[in-house]
């Protein structure tokens, strides 16, 4: 299967499952509901949950045992996005090729949507009935996304990232800041499949996090070259922003070409993390390419 193919139908997938778990649209209070779903379905390249089953792939964990696991860390990450869009942080009008969710509702219903989605997350991982490894292994689930959400990973990132507006950031400053704000919830999304596994070995579990701080720090550099370089049709968010926002970024200090090396370097990095690993990674492997190549 081509990395194409196998995204197609992990984002299938991940589309079913996180249908399933949303609230109804007709649901009371169908204001707030209808502002998840519109939050969650239907759009997002959905690359957090892709990296889930791929790294329970390289286990031997099945898809179903997954599904969980994919939609909890991509409701964090929809509603990082729509704390992230709101006038008090990016104050970005579109998303997703959409009104962002402020736009589309207001902004009370953005913040509750945002705070339900996290809730949500946390629900689905405490009870899905087919995530397959005992209740310890289950609670260390939780932590791992709960961690990587909040002050020391996602949240704590966004508070250093709104802190740094205007200012100058030395390369050390911006790498930590990129690897909170968007490394913390791709390095779980990595964890949360090895931990799906019974038999993953402490080894194997610190170069899978390896691969995925590399990765993770490689997709926000990524990110930044895109804001520059891309268009806002092809983006679905506003080409732009950061510079308008006076965002410190990877080309803002490196210069393009040197935030291009960077990401390379990264993902030689990540594949090199990943070289004891068997065929059954090359989902993995894949996925570094396509964060350093992709357009969008
Ligand atoms: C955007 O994430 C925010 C960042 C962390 C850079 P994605 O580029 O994964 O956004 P979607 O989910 O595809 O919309
Ligand atoms: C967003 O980073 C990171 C999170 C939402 C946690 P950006 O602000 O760079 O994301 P975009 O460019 O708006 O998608
Ligand atoms: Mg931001
Ligand atoms: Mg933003
Ligand atoms: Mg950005």
């Amino acid at each position: 299967m081509t990395l194409q193919e196998q995204l197609n139908a992990y984002q299938a997938r991940v589309e079913n499952a996180l249908e399933n778990w949303m609230p109804e649209a007709g649901k009371e209070p169908e204001h707030l509901h209808a502002a998840m779903r519109y939050a969650v379905l239907g759009e997002g390249k959905r690359i957090r949950p892709v990296l889930v089953y791929a790294s329970g792939e390289a286990f031997g964990v099945t898809p179903e045992a997954l599904d969980a696991c994919a939609s909890a860390v991509e409701m964090i990450h929809a509603y990082s996005l729509v704390h992230d869009d709101l006038p008090a942080m990016d104050d970005d009008d579109l998303r997703r090729g959409r009104p962002t969710l402020h736009r589309q509702f207001d902004e009370a219903t953005a913040i509750l949507a945002g705070d339900a989605l996290q809730a949500l997350a946390f629900h689905v991982l405490a009870h899905d009935e087919k995530i397959s490894v005992e209740a310890g292994q289950r609670v260390k689930m939780i932590d791992t996304l709960a961690m990587a959400s909040g002050s020391l990973g996602m949240a704590g990132g966004q508070a250093i990232d709104l802190n740094s507006v205007g200012k100058n950031l030395n390369l050390h400053e911006l790498e930590n800041m990129h690897l909170h704000k968007t490394g913390a919830l791709i390095r779980a999304s990595v964890e949360l499949g090895g931990l799906c596994s019974k038999d993953v070995d402490s080894d194997q579990f610190s170069q899978l996090s390896q691969y995925a701080d590399c990765i993770g720090l490689a997709f926000q550099v990524h990110d930044d070259i895109l804001d520059i370089e891309s268009d806002t049709e092809t983006l679905g968010k506003p080409q732009g922003s950061d510079l308008a926002r006076n965002k410190p970024t990877y080309p803002n200090l490196l210069g393009l070409e040197g935030a291009r090396e960077t990401a390379q370097n990264l993902h030689a990095q990540a594949l090199d993390c990943l070289r004891d690993f068997d065929d059954k990674a090359d989902t993995l492997r894949m996925i570094a390419d396509y964060i350093v190549q992709r357009n969008k």
